[in-house]
């Protein structure tokens, strides 16, 4: 087990700074393995048992968040103008740094899943692992049957041709839920809009086999449990 500096260990871990994490040694506060650690640089590795003011701090690297992103957002962990979704990251997990995991529109709303962990994200997202992205759209005009072939046949868009799609036309014509593999520039209103209608409404619902928990209201955001993440491995 590759041993790691103590401040290292629990900065990753919790929300101590590392000047924090310093004086709470000099003032015995640290428990590791039952001893009180005297100083941050001690040695310890992923197994090794530390409490802080009685509390344990299991080992933690990687985080994995479940956002419901609010409209007027963006993907994006800074930017000048707007607000961006990493600002909805509850206080007590902003040290691990998040990214979102690809991009929803800034008007767009529903699941979006944030992490400090890159492959995770890369295995996610990368084009040739297909996972399917599922999004609620309401439309202006009311979805025809003959739109569901169009989407199942793989549409040319201009620069790319999008792969095969569902389509799902819901009782009302006008709402409809709509699946893709591909995560292009503004994909499905441009699928949309092929098709002669306009997007009023977006919110992803789904990505792969894990749904958004309908109870976060748009800007919550908690961490996946250890079944939702499996759902995605
Ligand atoms: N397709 C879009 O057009 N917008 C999104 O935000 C996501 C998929």
């Amino acid at each position: 087990m590759a041993k790691m500096r103590l401040d290292k260990f629990l900065s990753e871990s919790s929300a101590y700074s590392r000047k924090e994490i310093k004086i709470l040694a000099k003032t015995n506060r640290i428990i590791v393995d039952g001893k009180c650690a005297k100083s941050p640089d001690e040695k310890v590795d992923e197994n090794s048992i530390i409490t802080v003011k009685g509390v344990p701090v299991p080992y933690k690297k990687f985080v994995y968040l479940m956002l419901n992103k609010p409209r007027g957002y963006l993907s994006a962990t800074e930017d000048a103008h707007d607000p961006v979704v990493t600002s909805l990251v509850p206080e007590d997990l902003q040290h691990y740094k998040v990214f979102p995991v690809g991009r929803l529109d800034k008007d767009t709303e529903g699941l979006l899943l944030l992490t400090n962990d890159g492959q995770f994200d890369h295995a996610l997202m990368s084009p040739r692992k297909e996972v399917k992205k599922r999004y609620f759209a309401r439309l202006d005009l009311p979805a025809q049957h003959e739109d569901i072939e169009k989407f199942a046949s793989g549409m040319f868009l201009g620069d790319f041709t999008a792969k095969s799609a569902l389509l799902e036309i819901t009782e009302d014509p006008c709402e409809v839920f709509i699946e893709i593999s591909e995560g292009k520039f503004h994909q499905v209103k441009r699928m949309c809009e092929q098709v002669g209608k306009k997007v009023m409404f977006l919110k992803r619902v789904a990505i792969g086999k894990l749904f958004l928990d309908e109870n976060l209201s748009p800007g919550q955001c908690r961490e996946l449990t250890g079944n939702e993440l499996e759902l995605l491995k």
